[in-house]
């Protein structure tokens, strides 16, 4: 029997950023199924590097996964010295991954910016919304969350390049999404990365070995964009 997963949203106020602060084990358990967090953190090294320091990683349907993508990012190596992490899901998980990062232990800075975007739909128009994002680290990495509450394909429209691409129980979505791997596989960045448990097999990725127990569709990949 798997064990239960139980997500509770709390009002979390922002407490800075701090390199200090480790995320706790043993809280991390509770936020995945049976021996998915011990097969994540057993996980080998993952050799790649990117010609800079700072890369983006693409998330489509995080729900509240924050962890996930994390431990994946832990293991690149040469480390990676600060993410920006777009996180990008119909519903809107941003409070719930901020109770998650709080609970196992890591601190974050709130930044909320006023953008202003100019909409051409016959007349001009200005419309101005915040935006929110936080920043804490990961075991040394300094990262940069952004949340968008938006349909993927929409976002991908306006959505320039990534570095890397994170996937994990999307493969239903995508699959109502044609052409959606080839879209992704154009706008990731030469030498970036696909980390993904479903599909990608046919879009042309340098492989890299990886267990397929990883996904629970049995079907993990992992590849290059060369
Ligand atoms: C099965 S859940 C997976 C959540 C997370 N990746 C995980 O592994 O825990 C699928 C997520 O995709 C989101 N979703 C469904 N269709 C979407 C779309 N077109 N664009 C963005 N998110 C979508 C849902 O709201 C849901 O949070």
């Amino acid at each position: 029997m798997p064990n239960l997963i139980i997500l509770e949203e709390k009002e979390i106020l922002a407490q800075g950023l701090d390199v200090s602060k480790l995320p706790n084990q043993e809280i991390m358990k509770n936020y995945f199924f049976d021996d998915e967090l011990e097969m994540l953190q057993q996980l080998a090294k993952i050799e790649h590097t990117f010609s800079t320091s700072e890369v983006t990683l693409l998330y489509p349907g995080c729900g509240a996964d924050i962890l996930t993508p994390l431990l994946y990012l832990e293991k690149i190596s040469p480390r990676v010295g600060k993410v920006r992490m777009v996180c990008v899901d119909i519903s809107d998980s941003f409070k719930l991954m901020k109770t998650i990062l709080h609970e196992v232990g890591v601190t974050f800075a709130d930044i909320k910016e006023a953008e202003k975007k100019v909409k051409r739909r016959g007349e001009e128009v200005v419309e101005e919304r915040v935006v929110e994002r936080i920043q804490f680290y990961w075991k040394g990495i300094l990262m940069e969350l952004y949340f968008h509450q938006q349909n993927i394909a929409r976002f991908l429209h306006e959505f320039a390049s990534f570095d890397i691409y994170f996937e994990k129980c999307f493969r239903i979505m995508k699959d109502r999404m044609p052409e959606y791997e080839t879209v992704i596989y154009d706008k990731l960045a030469q030498g970036g990365l696909v980390i993904s448990d479903s599909g990608f097999s046919q879009v042309g990725l340098e492989k890299i070995e990886v267990d397929s127990k990883l996904s629970a569709y049995g079907e993990m990949i992992m590849g290059r964009k060369k």
